[in-house]
Formats: structure tokens, C-alpha cells, sequence
């Protein structure tokens, strides 16, 4: 990119693709991983989720991780039981063209209800991108992110390099759960949106003209 052109403000280039995609929209996973009593994690997704369905690229399934109970034990046969739990998700995994993960911080990484949703699967994480939604105390829930890289690099996911990180978050959005200065986090979810979209596409058209070698 052309540093001489591109607004930090707002990520914007001349290359940037501000107009509406000209393909079907990309089937966007946004996944909340806090199922923590008493969590935050609505105030946050809900916040983003409002951002990506004012786009006209994406259409929008919220998969919170409250709504499921996968168990920390892994099974290639899984009991009826499990299979119910894994019905609720998987299909919409494998369904969709790229995912935004919501996740806080629990001492210095992300929560054990993600990890174990991650583990269940496999294929449907493959070649699509993944974007992060963070938040936590001080560290904005950056070094749960800086795992999760980690972790989906494994998995042959394509994670897009800009996030969206709300620092101390609580104080940052008042009571109707409204961010009180959202300019800034704008921004980036635009950016980091516009990143998925871009890969988002690349990787359904590569994949329609031959499948994934990995
Ligand atoms: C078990 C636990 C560990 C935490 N560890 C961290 C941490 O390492 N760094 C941080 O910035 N915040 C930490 N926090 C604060 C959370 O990120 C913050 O409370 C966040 O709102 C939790 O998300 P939730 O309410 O949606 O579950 C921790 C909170 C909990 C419950």
C-alpha cells in the first residue's frame, strides 16, 4: 500500500473496498465466546454486530457459546447428547465464509468455552478468514487474540491483522450499551471488516476454482 494515500484514521485507501461487494454477501460467523454468569460479551458483540449488519457484504449469524454445551472431552463418537450440542453449531460453522471472534481476556489468554469449540472442529474453520473482537481490563483483550493467532494458524484460517480491542471495556460503554465515543472503534471495525471481506472473497473464489490443498 501506497503509506502516502492511506488515512490512519480510518484504514482508507483508494483501494479500499468501500462499495457494496458486487458477489453474493459472505456468511459471517460472529462467535461470543464468553459464557461467563454475569458476562460482559453481550454489550460488546452486540455493539460489533450492529456494525457488520449495516454493511451490505455481510450477512450476520451471532453464535453465542451460552446457547451450547460441548464437553472438554473429545470424541470421534460422540453420544446423542453431544451430537445435540454440536447441532446447534456446527452446521453454522461450516456454513459460513469467515468468522469474527468476540473474546475477553481470562488471565492472559482466551476462555475455555472457545478453546473447546475450536477443538470440535476441524473443516469448517479451513481456509476462511477470522477477524478479533477483544476485550478485557487493561489489556484490551490483546493477548487473548495473540493465542487465538496462534491457534488458528493450525487450523489453516487466514487471521486478518487488524482487530477491534476494547480496553478496560466497562467503563467505556454507558448503561443502554452504547460506546460512549465510538469514532475510534469505528474505524477499526471497518478496517478489520473490510480485511475479512477482501479475504473472504479471495478464498470463496479460489476455492470454487479448485479445492484447498492444505
Ligand atoms: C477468570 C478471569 C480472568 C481475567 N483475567 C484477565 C486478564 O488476564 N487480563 C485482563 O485484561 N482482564 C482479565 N479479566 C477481566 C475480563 O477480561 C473482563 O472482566 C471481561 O469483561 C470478561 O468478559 P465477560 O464478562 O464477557 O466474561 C479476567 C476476568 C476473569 C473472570
Amino acid at each position: 500500500m501506497d503509506i502516502t494515500t492511506h488515512d490512519p484514521a480510518t484504514g482508507a485507501s483508494p483501494h479500499s473496498p468501500r462499495t457494496p461487494a458486487l458477489q453474493a454477501p459472505l456468511g459471517l460467523a460472529v462467535i461470543m465466546a464468553s459464557n461467563r454468569e454475569g458476562r460482559f460479551g453481550p454489550v460488546v458483540s452486540d455493539w460489533f454486530v450492529s456494525r457488520a449488519t449495516g454493511r451490505t457484504d455481510f450477512t450476520v449469524d451471532l453464535i453465542d457459546l451460552a446457547d451450547t454445551d460441548l464437553p472438554t472431552a473429545l470424541s470421534f463418537s460422540p453420544p446423542v447428547s453431544v451430537r445435540g450440542q454440536l447441532g446447534k453449531v456446527t452446521h453454522r460453522l461450516a456454513e459460513a465464509d469467515a468468522f469474527v471472534i468476540v473474546t475477553p481476556e481470562y488471565n492472559h489468554s482466551y476462555p475455555a468455552s472457545l478453546k473447546v469449540l475450536i477443538d470440535w472442529h476441524f473443516d469448517e474453520w479451513r481456509a476462511k478468514p477470522v477477524g478479533f473482537v477483544s476485550y478485557g481490563g487493561i489489556s484490551g483483550g490483546l493477548r487473548a487474540v495473540e493465542h487465538l493467532r496462534q491457534v488458528f494458524a493450525e487450523l489453516h484460517a487466514v487471521a486478518v491483522r487488524d482487530t477491534v480491542s476494547f480496553h478496560n471495556a466497562g467503563a467505556l460503554f454507558d448503561d443502554e450499551g452504547r460506546h460512549r465515543d465510538p469514532s475510534g472503534a469505528e474505524a477499526a471495525a471497518t478496517a478489520m471488516l473490510d480485511q475479512i471481506a477482501w479475504w473472504g472473497l479471495a478464498l470463496r473464489d479460489a476455492k470454487s476454482a479448485r479445492a484447498y490443498a492444505g
